[in-house]
């Protein structure tokens, strides 16, 4: 057996064969199936681009419609969950009651029929339909009132920003949440993924995959960072404040949330999108100070960090389009979530189609031939 290494992190240590997406972080580029995200941002929707990576193709028009059409009707949570989610605190993170409520999914739906394509099918809707549902019910729960029903003649972004405050939201809006699900939905081997991957590589059902992973983005330095983006602009507060905030961030080697990434060395391309999209939704609903004071900050950043490679990354601006849409701040890796939960499955249909169980080794570093004090002599 070839002995590798040891690279903590796994750095560039490859986990899976993958034909799902594509980096190239030197150049700023990002597939999906061999598309450009531009394109998709431009020219896709969510749904699209759920069925590209999960099924390798686009689909015909039949097929989307019949894609959208089955999830559109089965975006409703049983009582039982939602009676659940009732007896969650408010307090607790939307996070972990996402992760709960995925997981709680799998108690109805126990049967693993792994081989046959029409559980895979139904697994892929029952999610992508059910998770925003989930998301929105927690939302209007915690602070005391019943969950919105989903509404059927809304497409699904749509229809997940009405669930959360009952208001059908603006055309513009709803396009712009759409293509942040379509910038979010997948990107190779990343933490969460690795996650959904080794759990699929057991065999367990797709609710405990989609949970180990939603469990997995929740992290500040994964999926977590875009909520601490928005606390780090509130606490920075002015334009002047943000290269004293910066150099104290230096001396105290204290990282600055929304930059830097594993595998990009340059502008992820999936933020200067989103800054696109952000400055789309300054011009219709108005100014945002934050907006000066992140583009301060990449300015200071670049100045400072652009040696090492460090720029904005996708957390960077997601944060300022959701808050700018009125979202509360801990709803934003939830949100993440609900987007990434087609990338999960794409990576849990490719990861059965040619399963092996991940077993890595470790380098032991620990003692030997230790005897055991009794511990009346410790
Ligand atoms: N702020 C300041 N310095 C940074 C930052 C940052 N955000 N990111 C990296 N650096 C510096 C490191 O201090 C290190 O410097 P050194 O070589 O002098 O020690 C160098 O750049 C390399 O950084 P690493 O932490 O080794 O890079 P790694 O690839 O392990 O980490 C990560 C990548 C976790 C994303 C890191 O950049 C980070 O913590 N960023 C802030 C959190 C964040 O925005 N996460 C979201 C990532 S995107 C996503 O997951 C969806």
């Amino acid at each position: 057996m070839m002995v590798c290494e040891y690279k903590p992190g796994l750095e560039g240590i490859p986990a899976a064969q993958s034909s799902i997406s594509y980096v190239d972080g030197q150049k700023g580029i990002l597939e999906y199936r061999g598309i450009r995200i531009e394109e998709l941002a431009e020219k896709s929707t969510f749904l699209e681009t759920a069925y590209l990576l999960i099924w390798g193709e686009l689909p015909s028009n039949e097929e989307l419609k019949a894609f959208e059409h089955e999830v559109r009707y089965h975006r409703r949570i049983k009582y039982r969950i939602r009676d659940m989610m009732k007896c969650f605190p408010e307090s607790g993170h939307p996070m972990d009651a996402l992760q709960a409520s995925a997981a709680a999914l799998g108690l109805f739906y126990s049967l693993r029929d792994l081989h046959n394509p029409a559980y895979i099918r139904d697994s892929v809707v029952r999610l992508i339909a059910t998770i925003p549902t989930m998301v929105a019910a927690f939302q209007l729960m915690r602070k005391g009132n019943d969950p919105i029903r989903p509404r059927d003649d809304l497409d699904y972004s749509a229809n997940f920003l009405y669930m959360l405050d009952e208001k059908e939201p603006d055309p513009l809006m709803a396009r712009i949440f759409d293509i942040c699900l379509i910038l979010q939905v997948e990107h190779t081997m990343n933490a969460s993924t690795f996650s959904a991957r080794v759990t699929a590589s057991t065999l367990t059902d797709p609710y405990a995959v989609v949970a180990s992973a939603v469990g997995t983005l929740g992290g500040p330095l994964h999926g977590g960072a875009n909520e601490e983006v928005i606390q780090m602009l509130e606490k920075i507060g002015s334009v002047e404040n943000v290269r004293p905030y910066i150099e104290h961030c230096l001396q105290t080697k204290s990282k600055i949330m929304g930059f830097g990434h594993r595998v990009y060395k340059v502008k992820d391309p999936r933020a200067i999108i989103l800054q696109g999209l952000a400055e789309q939704l300054f011009d219709k609903f108005g100014y945002d100070k934050f907006y000066d004071i992140a583009q301060e900050m990449e300015r200071v950043v670049e100045e400072k960090l652009g040696s090492k490679g460090i720029y904005p990354n996708i957390d960077f601006y997601s944060g300022l389009v959701y808050r700018k849409m009125g979202i509360p701040t801990d709803l934003f890796t939830p949100i993440f979530a609900i987007a990434r939960v087609a990338g999960w499955l794409a990576h849990w249909k490719e990861q059965l189609a040619e399963n092996r169980i991940f077993r890595p080794t470790q380098v032991y570093n620990g003692r030997h031939e230790v005897t055991y004090t009794p511990i009346d002599q410790r």
